[in-house]
């Protein structure tokens, strides 16, 4: 019996030393230490061995087992070794290789300076409203006290629809939605800023253009002034622009506001001196303003005896322009890559 074992022992590690994989490795332990295996047959029959010798077979048996296990655990742990291996090398990324650069977009200068507009006024407690572009001739011009056949209606060649609608040719018509909304009749302080239409179109006007409003309105008392006008207004250009930039306040005329101011702002390429963007005079025209109207707050459900505030409304092109020294507004239309790509960095590195 012990040279049974011994021939066992024998085959199964000349078995396990030649089997290639863990298939096959599985078959061999069946083979040998499996329920039926030739080992556990040695087991079986020491039944008829005499007690004496049971223990010493007993033992040797257990002896090989030992060593058949150990032997086959040895290649198990091979072929592990060897199959993570052929998946390392069969996955391996060439990190070398550059890269496939994903192109983002960038935001356009005009929208850059629309929402650099609306965080500065929420910052001072304003509302972001917006309006229709399709707009009703009763706010665009009716409720902001220009009747039909006013001769300021001149001033905004129209695209009119029908005889009551058109494109609106301001964001002002936007004061009046608001005043008429407000029905509980509380302050206003709102800024709105969106496209606009006019049938202009030679070198220095497009037909669609942005622009921004501002209405604030307050009870009589808390004397809301010009000079509150002035400063909100020296603060929103100073701050979009440059603080090095200066404003001039020149008495105008709008219908929705008495009395109305223009404002100018040095010019952004000459600082002043006069050259061929501020047709040498050093300034450039970029905002309408003034005192809400008397008329204008009655049609709109104020009683222009209790509220008073002011208004404003600027181009939003001109502005770009400005902040970052475009000189050709025809630019923000191109919708060429080369200049709309200077926009693709953070803010503060332009
Ligand atoms: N809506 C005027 C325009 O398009 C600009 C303007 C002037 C707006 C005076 C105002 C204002 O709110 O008070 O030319």
């Amino acid at each position: 019996m012990q040279e049974q074992i011994a021939k066992i022992k024998e085959n199964a590690l000349e078995e396990i030393k030649n089997v290639q994989d863990a298939k096959s490795l599985n078959e061999v332990r069946v083979k040998y230490l499996g329920k039926k295996g030739e080992l556990t047959q040695v087991l079986r029959g020491m039944g008829t061995l005499a007690p004496e010798e049971r223990p010493i077979i007993g033992s040797k048996v257990n002896e090989v087992r030992e060593l058949l296990e150990n032997a086959i655990k040895e290649k198990e742990e091979k072929f592990a070794q060897e199959a993570l291996q052929r998946k390392l090398e069969s996955e391996t990324i060439d990190i070398t290789l550059p890269g496939t650069k994903i192109k983002r977009g960038s935001k356009h200068p005009v929208n850059r300076v629309i929402e650099e507009i609306e965080d500065l006024f929420v910052s001072m407690g304003y509302d972001v409203v917006s309006g229709p572009e399709l707009e009703t001739d009763e706010f665009c011009f009716e409720r902001l006290n220009l009747p039909k056949g006013h001769p300021a209606r001149d001033m905004q060649d129209s695209f009119y629809i029908t005889n009551e609608y058109l494109l609106r040719t301001q964001t002002s018509a936007v004061q009046a939605r608001t005043m008429l909304a407000n029905t509980e009749k509380t302050p206003i302080r709102m800024i709105c800023a969106g496209k606009t239409y006019r049938r202009e179109d030679d070198a220095t006007h497009s037909h669609q253009f942005g622009q921004v409003e501002g209405l604030v309105i307050d009870k009589k008392e808390r004397n809301v002034s010009l000079a509150d006008l002035k400063g909100t207004l020296e603060v929103f250009v100073k701050k979009l622009i440059g603080k090095n930039c200066e404003l001039r306040f020149r008495p105008s005329y709008f219908p929705f506001t008495e009395p109305s101011y223009e404002v100018d702002v040095s010019c952004f390429k000459c600082g002043g001196k006069g050259c061929n963007i501020c047709k040498q005079t050093g300034w450039i025209e970029i905002l309408g303003s003034g005192i809400v109207h008397p008329n204008v707050l009655k049609m709109n459900g104020y009683d222009p005896e209790e509220y008073g505030g002011f208004a404003f409304g600027t181009g939003l092109e001109r502005l770009a322009m400005f902040k970052y020294g475009i000189p050709d507004m025809r630019y923000l239309y191109a919708n060429d890559i080369r200049f709309l790509s200077q926009f693709d960095r953070k803010d503060e590195e332009i």
